[in-house]
Parts: structure tokens; C-alpha cells; sequence
């Protein structure tokens, strides 16, 4: 399946896609990889610049929503990967149109091109565990549960994953959707959490924790997710939906501690921030269906943090321009009132209630 594969990438100058890209490089010499990516404000190009003069490799700058150019590279590839999307939950909360257009509009124009192109074997969405929306504790969500988005982000991914179903059973288009925990690792984008955390704790700036601390998320080292998809691709069955998860459960605020520890950096820097609308308290998917493929994660949750943390040190080329760019004006935005208002940790009284 992947092995002389003529391969359609896109997002992939993103988080998740360009460790994949670097992933499928090392893995299968003579696969072809077509990276099309918007190159909005969360690609980065330096992410593949180890690859950039790779025969095998080749760079396409445009929008999923851009049917022509779709068609054009679709008619071309027998492999195509779904990683285009917004993804920050907070953004969406301030701005959800973007996340229509590219997560739902643009998963359906991919998906119709696809379709008009039997050259194409197999096509897999990237989809989220957070379109199952909030678990009880003690509750594993299952393929087959109903969906139960809670923020405008989960409910566009959920809008993809409903069309790639639709497409597969009126179509037969072999579509498979995989839904994956939260990913840490390499060139991810300074918003999401560790990565925030991790650089501003290098800057000795406070680390913003929602609400009290206690949400729990399952956190997978990206290169495990890589290896997930690959496996998927190869071994799963169109139609399917697959789960990945890697059982590191931890709360926020275990995280941040962990995270504090690994820079030596002291606990004073937490700072307790109004929470997130809606918040999703957990996250847990069961992936048996996976395991059962013959998958396992290689990082247990300190391995994949320590990772994560190590590389940030060392590539501050990567991230620190983000911080001279738009990226200050959203920051401002999004916690400029809320840490002005925000509880510092006190390591006597614990967690605030
Ligand atoms: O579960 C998979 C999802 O994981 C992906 O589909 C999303 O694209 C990805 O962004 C991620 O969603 P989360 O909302 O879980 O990730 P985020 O890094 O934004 O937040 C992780 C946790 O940390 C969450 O409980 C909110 C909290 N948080 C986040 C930020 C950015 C904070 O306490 N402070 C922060 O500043």
C-alpha cells in the first residue's frame, strides 16, 4: 500500500503532517510525497526543511477548498492522508467560521475529488478523540459510540468524519477515519498547551492553567501516532473507524509540575487562569481495535514528555519567531486579562477549588 506509493499529504507543513512526511521518508525510500498545505498561521516550513531538496518530495502551496488544484494532485496520487484542519479548541471558541470552512468544507471537497479518481486506494482522515466529546470517569469511548462534539472545533471535525462516512457507504470510497488523543512531540505549534508551557517556562513566564487544574488528557508521542496511521493505512479496513491512544492518562496540572521539573524551572510560574467555555473535563478512548492490528505506543507519558521538552530546548530557531509575530496579538487576547486576574500556585493550599 505505501511501499511505491504515490502519496498525497495535506497539512502537511502543520504539526502531526510533517512528522508523518519525515515518518513516511525514512521509512519507504521509494514512496512519493505531495505536501499541500495553506500555509496558514500554524505551518511552519521550517518543520521540513531537512527534506525540501528530496527528489521523492514536493511542496504544493494551496487550500483543500481549492477544487481545481485538488483535482489536479488527486488525479495524481494513490494515498491520500487527511491532516489539513484548524485544530485549537480556544480559537474556535473566538472564530469558528475557519474551522467550517476547512475541517467540513474542505474534508468534502477532498473527499468528492477523491471519489472521481479510482486511482486513489485508500484515504484517511486525521480525525480527533474529541468528537466523542467529554468521558465520565471510568468511561472509554468506543468506534462505534455516538458522536457528542462539545466545541465549535470538535463539532467541524465531527461534520468531516460524518461526510467520510457518508462517502464510503454511498460511494464505496475506501475511506478510513482515525481518531487520536492529544499529540505531544516535535513542531507543534506554540498555542496548544505543552508546548506554551514548555517555551514560556524557558522565558520564565507564567504557565496558564485552566480552572483548576484537574482535566485529564490521554498523551500520545506523535512518533507513536505516526507509526498508528502508517500501520492503518496499510492493514485497516475501509469504512472503519480506528482509535489511538496511548493510556497516558494525566491531569493538567500533574503535566505542568512534570514539565516544571524537567527545566528545573520553579512551580511558582503556574498561575491558575479562568477556565475554557465548555471544557472538556476527559478524554479516553479505548484502542483495542488498533492493538488488535498489532500496535503499541513506544513513549510511556514521561518519555513522550521529556522528548517534547528536550527538543524545544534545543530548537528555539523552531519557536522563537513565533512569539515575535501575529502570535503576540492572539496571546494578548487570550490571556492577556486572564492571567492580570489569574491565582498563582501556592504549593501549601494546593489546587484551587
Ligand atoms: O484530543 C485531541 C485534541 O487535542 C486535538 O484534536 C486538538 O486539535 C488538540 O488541540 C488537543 O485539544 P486540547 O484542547 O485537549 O489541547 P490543548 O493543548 O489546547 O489543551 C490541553 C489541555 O490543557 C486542556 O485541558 C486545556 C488545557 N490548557 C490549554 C491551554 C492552551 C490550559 O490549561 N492552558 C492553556 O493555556
Amino acid at each position: 500500500m505505501l511501499d511505491d506509493a504515490r502519496i498525497l499529504v495535506t497539512g502537511g507543513c502543520g504539526f502531526i503532517g510533517s512528522n508523518f512526511i519525515l515518518h513516511l521518508l525514512e521509512r519507504y525510500p521509494n514512496a512519493q510525497v505531495v505536501n499541500l498545505d495553506k500555509l496558514t498561521y500554524a505551518s511552519n516550513q521550517g518543520s521540513l526543511r531537512d527534506v525540501e531538496g528530496d527528489p521523492r518530495y514536493r511542496f504544493v502551496q494551496g487550500d483543500i477548498c481549492d477544487g481545481e488544484l485538488v483535482d489536479g494532485l488527486m488525479a495524481e496520487v494513490d494515498v491520500v492522508f487527511n491532516f489539513a484542519a484548524e485544530t485549537h479548541v480556544d480559537r474556535s471558541l473566538m472564530e469558528a467560521g475557519s474551522f467550517i470552512m476547512t475541517d467540513v468544507l474542505g474534508t468534502h471537497v477532498l473527499l468528492d475529488s477523491a471519489r472521481r479518481h479510482p486511482n486513489v486506494k485508500r484515504f484517511v482522515q486525521v480525525s480527533t478523540d474529541e468528537v466523542y466529546g467529554e468521558m465520565s470517569p471510568g468511561a472509554w469511548a468506543k468506534e462505534s459510540d455516538p458522536l457528542h462534539p462539545r466545541s465549535p472545533y470538535a463539532a467541524s471535525k465531527a461534520g468531516g468524519d460524518a461526510q467520510c462516512n457518508a462517502f464510503f457507504e454511498t460511494y464505496g470510497l475506501p475511506v478510513i477515519i482515525t481518531r487520536a488523543a492529544n499529540n505531544i512531540g516535535p513542531r507543534q505549534h506554540i498555542e496548544k498547551m505543552v508546548p506554551l508551557f514548555v517555551t514560556s517556562a524557558m522565558r520564565d513566564e507564567p504557565l496558564p492553567l485552566y480552572g483548576d487544574g484537574r482535566q485529564v488528557r490521554d498523551w500520545l508521542y506523535v512518533e507513536d501516532h505516526c507509526r498508528a496511521l502508517e500501520l492503518i493505512a496499510r492493514e485497516g479496513e475501509s469504512g472503519e473507524v480506528y482509535n489511538i491512544g496511548a493510556d497516558n492518562h494525566e491531569e493538567n496540572i500533574r503535566l505542568a509540575k512534570a514539565l516544571l521539573q524537567l527545566l528545573e524551572k520553579p512551580l511558582s510560574l503556574i498561575r491558575f487562569v479562568e477556565d475554557r467555555k465548555g471544557h472538556d473535563r476527559r478524554y479516553a478512548v479505548d484502542s483495542s481495535k488498533l492493538r488488535a492490528l498489532g500496535w503499541a505506543p513506544r513513549h510511556d507519558f514521561l518519555s513522550a514528555l521529556e522528548r517534547t521538552v528536550r527538543w524545544y530546548q534545543k530548537n528555539s530557531w523552531w519557536w522563537e519567531p513565533i512569539y515575535a509575530g501575529p502570535f503576540r496579538d492572539y496571546y494578548q487576547r487570550q490571556y492577556g486579562d486572564r492571567l492580570a486576574s489569574g491565582a498563582p500556585y501556592d504549593p501549601e493550599g494546593g489546587t484551587p477549588q
